[in-house]
């Protein structure tokens, strides 16, 4: 079943905080000269256009990015991850938001390499043109569970795999687990950054205590935006959004902390919106 769309919700705060988050990591990967790798084994589009029917109807993009676009000096902690959707919009408007491909992209430097994979087949032809000719960039269509499980260990043994699943399926928790646990086993020095809704009816838990049971350290933002469910998103039970990071960088939990709150302060919905940083394994 591809019914999920991605362009419902780019740009909402989930995509915020994923993105906000998956740039840090990036920033740190380039810190040194050696080469990585950057996967991400559910791409989407590589972009997409605001002003389109999906975006304009469940408006997620007016409660995240178009909050941060209308104020970014309120945000300065934001700024790097501003700098990218500034650089998808060159002519000042917000008409565009750049999907994890292309924060990923923006990161790579000429000897770095993005592996991209989407199983949808329009989406993954519009992904095919969003990456064009770029040398560093290879596009794959396969399901996600048997990609990452395929593509791992990398030739670059450096780099960071984004897992970012529609968890459309009954089950879909505890196969992310599944397959984040056999990933880690086969590049255990990889960094797993894995994104899911935090719902108010908890649905999200299998994956946290499937991921726990991962040997590795492990370190988890929880943005709890207590929205109450985003008006007119199709899952009504959404209150915020979560990333748990695997082997994070030195010092990753610390900033994750800084700009966790900041996101809570900008892009809360009620007065119970927070950010919780929670190692849940300790780091080594
Ligand atoms: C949440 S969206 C990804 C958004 C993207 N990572 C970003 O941040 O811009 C999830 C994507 O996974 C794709 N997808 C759904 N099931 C899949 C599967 N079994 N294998 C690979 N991709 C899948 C959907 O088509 C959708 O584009």
């Amino acid at each position: 079943m591809l019914s999920y769309q991605h362009a419902y919700h780019a740009g909402g705060p989930a995509d915020v905080h994923k993105h906000v988050l998956l740039l840090r990591v990036l920033a740190y990967l380039a810190r040194k000269s050696k080469p990585f790798v950057a996967i991400d084994v559910h791409a989407g589009e590589g972009a997409y256009a605001l002003a389109r029917p999906e975006a304009e109807k469940t408006a997620e993009f007016r409660r995240g990015i178009a909050r941060l676009w209308a104020a970014p000096a309120k945000a300065e902690a934001l700024a790097p991850y501003l700098d990218v959707v500034r650089a998808a919009n060159p002519h000042g408007a917000l008409s565009v938001y750049p999907g994890s491909p292309a924060f990923m992209r923006a990161g790579l430097r000429d000897h770095d390499r993005l592996i991209l994979n989407e199983l949808h087949p329009a989406a993954v032809a519009v992904l095919r043109r969003w990456a064009g000719s770029d040398p560093r960039i290879a596009v794959h269509k396969r399901d996600a569970d048997e990609a990452i499980r395929a593509l791992l260990p990398p030739e670059i043994r450096r780099g960071v795999v984004l897992i970012d699943p529609s968890y459309e399926m009954r089950g879909s928790y505890e196969a992310t687990a599944a397959a984040v646990a056999d990933s880690v086993a086969k590049w255990p020095e990889g960094i797993f950054v894995v994104w899911f809704p935090h719902l108010a009816d908890r649905r999200h838990v299998p994956l946290v205590d499937g991921l726990k049971t991962i040997d590795a350290p492990m370190v988890m933002s929880d943005l709890d935006l207590d929205s109450g469910g985003l008006a007119d998103a199709p899952d009504k039970g959404l209150r915020g959004s979560g990333v748990i990071v695997i082997n994070p960088p030195w010092q990753f939990a610390e900033e994750a902390d800084l700009l966790g709150k900041e996101l809570a302060r900008q892009l809360g919905e009620g007065p119970r919106a927070k950010h919780t940083l929670t190692w849940l394994r300790p780091e080594r």
